[in-house]
This record gives C-alpha cells, structure tokens and sequence, in this order.
C-alpha cells in the first residue's frame, strides 16, 4: 500500500504571483497536474495534498477531482509539521510506505520514483532521493559516516563550514514506512535557525532507531530541480523541452534547432519526419512519416499524413490532413477540418468545420467553413463560404471535379454539383447544376466618352 502526500502550502512569495505555485506551468500544465500524472502511474491508495497559502485557489483548480484529498496546514511550521497533516487521515498502523512529495518539484519520473519506492519496499527502511550537484548552495545536505551509511542531513542555514562543502544533496523526496513516519515526526522539535520543525530531522530520529537508510538518484539531473521563481521556471522548462526533443530525435525525428522546440503535451512521430525551427505542439499531435513542418507553426490535436509538408506560419487546430498534401505557407485549419491526400491549402486560405477531398485545392486567399468539398475541386483565390446569415450556421456542398472562379461567394445553403464550373466573381445563391457553367455577374460594358469629375476649387 502506498500513500502519496504534497507538499503545497508554501507562499511561493518570489513567483511574485496571484496564483498558487504549483498552478504555474511547464510545458502548458501546471506544475502540480505533471506531478499527479507521475504519482497516479505509481496506483497510491491515496494522494493527499497539504495546502496552505492560497488553498482555496487550489482546491477550486482541481474541483471535480475525486481521487486527490486535501490537507490545510494553517500555519505553516515547516516540512516536518507539513507531513504530519496527513496522518489523522491515514491509517497510521497498517504496513503502508508513505512516498513525499514538493508540489514546486513537477518533474521526477515514475522511473526514479520507482527505484526510490523499491529500496523501501521491506517496510523497515527510509529511503531517500539524493543528488550530487556542483552548486548545493541552499540545499540540505547529506551527512554519511566512514561506512557511507546515512547518518542525518543538515539544512544549508545550519550547516558548518565543513558541512557547507558536502554537494550530495537532499532532493526532500522520500519513501518511508507510514508508522514510523508517523512515530519521527511526532518526536521532530523546532531548534533550529529556522524554528521550523524539519522533516528532514527524522534521519537522525531513524538512526537512532536503528533503522536501516538507503538513498537513490534520480536518473536525469533536471528531475528534481525546484521552482522558485520564473527565471527557474523558464530555466526548467527549457531542460523539460531538451528532453522531449532528445527522445524525439532519438526516435527518428529531425529536429532543426532543439533550443527553440515546444511540446505542450504529446508527439507520435513517425519515421524521417523533420520539425523546423520555433514550431509549437499542443495536446496530442500525431505527425506520420517523412512529414515535414516548417517553422513557426502551430500544431493542436491534429494528425498529418504521410509525406505532407506544412509550410511556414501555418497554423492547425483538431484537424486531419491526408498524406503528400501541402499546407500554407500561413494557412489556418481550424477545428474539424478533415483534409484528403493530395490536397493543397495555400496563403491565408481558412478552413473550419469543413471535409476537404482527395486532390482538391485552394492555393489562395479563401474561408471555407461548413463544408463538403469533393475531390479533384479547385477553389480560386478570394473564393468565401458565406456560411452565416447572422443567426445560423448553413452548409456549403461542392462536388467532385468542379471549379469555383476567383472572387466567388457561396452563399449558404447552396450547392455545386459535380463538374459544375462558377464563373469568377459570382455570388451564389441557387444551387449550380452539374457540368454547367454558372455565373452571377452582370454583363460588362464601357461607357465610351465618360469624363472623370473635376476636383472643385
Ligand atoms: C527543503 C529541505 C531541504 C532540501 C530542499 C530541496 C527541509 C527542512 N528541508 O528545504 O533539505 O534540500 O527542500 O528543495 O525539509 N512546505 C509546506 N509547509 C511548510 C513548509 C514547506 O507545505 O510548512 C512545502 C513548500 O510549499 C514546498 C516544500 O514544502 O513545496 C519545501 O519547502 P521549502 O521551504 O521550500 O524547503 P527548503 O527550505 O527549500
Ligand atoms: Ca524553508
């Protein structure tokens, strides 16, 4: 049995924020979502979060969750003080181990926690996460004995000179059995520069009992990293975003320049598929081989076939484009547009809520929303699906292998039935009759001898 506490009740005073800390985010998450992501994968029996400042807030966040209970720690004394909020809520004689956890520490993986979860597994050992850093400034530090065993660990602020120069470091995380968690922390005093009570003090509390201390590292150096204020946000966020990119080139994706690539959420990329620079992918976004996205785009819950290219400044949103199509440059696919193979969507052309056949294109300037557009259709530039008449929505049909003329509007309800052709700068408004040519404009003529007015004096 495992129970998971957060810590969360601290006042993150230098986010310089409104918000609570954890409800910052990395990669387009809150901090705290990326964190029960990892914990849930571990299946805990319960997931408690102690909060303190600004607790409605974050109680308000996760209204409608149901398997996160909340703790308020009012005031806030310290770590130590932290974990003991939970224990009127859990059963403090079973054989649980009790896995804690800092909110403003988003990124260890289910990985390390594991590894962390199986040297305590026994039931009788405290085991902590520990890292060696080059900089432990700040951080508390691990004290060992001539045989290597854990003897205590000593906050940076009551360190000694010789103690300051220890860079294996307390990440805070730890495993421990609920009761003698419960048991150290009801015996942890305040003496200290900080006049809190630690929860770190319960080493040397374990030490005394003779229980047994073990310690893991985390498997990447950026795991355990802290955020404390925006410059560690953004400076976590970069690492976090490194890492995606590394897996994804490891994968078989080119990435063009890692420093400036944006994951908010997944990719499932295929093979030889090659990403450009200042590109952003939001939620699930499914790129299949050999696709090609130039740079700065934007990619939402979207799939690309195989061997389509998505030009510069493109922008697509909970859409599907089929395989070797060619997207922008600076097109918008907005929600619900479904894109055959072979299709092209060029310059500032617009597409919503729309099907889009097989080979059909509109190279430039067009809003096409709300509409069934077949296959083999070519759509001329500045062509618009007058698709709202101010209260309502209405659908635009085009049929296969017909053309509309530049400068068109379709007025909806309407339909182009299959082969039709709409002479350029029509407005239509009655449905156009197969393999016809249909056309609105009034016949053109020339005012011979016409004189330009004078400008008045
Ligand atoms: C703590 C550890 C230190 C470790 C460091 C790693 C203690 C005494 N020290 O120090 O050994 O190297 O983390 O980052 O544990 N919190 C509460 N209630 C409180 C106090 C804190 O919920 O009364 C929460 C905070 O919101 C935060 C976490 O606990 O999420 C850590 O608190 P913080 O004060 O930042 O601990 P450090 O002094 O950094
Ligand atoms: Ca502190």
């Amino acid at each position: 049995m495992l129970n998971v506490v957060i810590l969360a009740a601290g006042k993150g005073t230098r986010m310089q924020s409104d918000k609570p800390k954890v409800l910052h985010t990395i990669a387009g998450e809150p901090m705290v979502h990326h964190l029960l992501g990892t914990v849930r994968s571990l299946n805990p029996s319960f997931i408690i979060m102690v909060v303190g400042h600004k607790a409605d807030a974050i109680k308000q966040h996760f209204k409608g969750t149901s398997d996160v209970a909340f703790v308020k720690q009012q005031p806030q004394l310290g770590t130590g003080h932290a974990v003991q909020q939970m224990m009127p809520h859990v059963d403090t004689m079973d054989n649980s181990i009790t896995l804690v956890l800092y909110g403003d520490v988003p990124l260890v993986s289910p990985d390390t926690l594991k590894a962390l979860l199986q040297s305590a597994k026994d039931g009788k050992t405290l085991s902590l996460l520990t890292q060696t850093v080059d900089n432990p400034h700040g951080y508390g530090r691990i004290i060992r004995n001539q045989n290597n065993s854990v003897t205590g660990i000593v906050e940076h602020k009551d360190a000694s000179p010789e103690q300051l120069n220890i860079n294996e470091i307390n990440t805070g995380i730890l495993a421990a059995p609920t009761h003698l968690l419960n048991q150290w922390l009801s015996r942890v005093h305040n003496h200290n520069s900080q006049g809190e009570y630690y929860l770190t003090d319960i080493v040397q509390l374990a030490v005394e009992d003779g229980v047994n201390i073990t310690t893991a590292m985390p498997q990447y150096d950026w795991e355990t990293l802290g955020v404390n204020d925006r410059i560690q946000q953004a400076a976590l966020e970069r690492l976090w975003q490194r890492h995606q990119a590394n897996l994804l080139m490891q994968s078989g994706t080119t990435i063009i320049n890692p420093s400036s690539f944006d994951l908010r959420g997944t990719i499932d990329s295929g093979k030889d598929v090659s990403i450009d620079v200042g590109c952003v992918f939001i939620g699930n976004v499914i790129l299949e081989d050999g696709v090609k996205i130039g740079p700065h785009c934007v990619l939402k819950d979207c799939t690309i076939g195989k061997h389509t290219q998505v030009h510069a400044f493109s922008h697509v949103d909970s859409s599907t484009v089929g395989e070797s199509s060619n997207i922008g440059p600076y097109a918008r696919l907005r929600p619900g547009s479904e894109l055959g193979n072979e299709t092209h969507v060029g310059n500032f052309v617009e597409i919503k809520n729309s099907s889009f056949g097989n080979n059909s294109k509109a190279s430039h300037l067009s809003y096409i929303g709300d509409a069934i557009v077949g296959e083999s259709v070519n759509i001329g530039a500045g062509t618009i699906t007058c698709n709202y008449d101010g209260s309502n929505k209405h659908q635009t049909i085009i049929e296969d292998d017909s053309f509309i003329g530049s400068g068109s509007q379709l007025v909806a309800p309407v339909r182009v039935e299959r082969g039709a052709t709409i002479g350029a700068g029509t407005t239509l408004t009655n449905d156009a009759p197969e393999g016809q040519l249909t056309i609105s404009r009034s016949q053109q003529k020339t005012i011979f001898g016409w004189v330009k007015p004078l400008k008045k004096t």
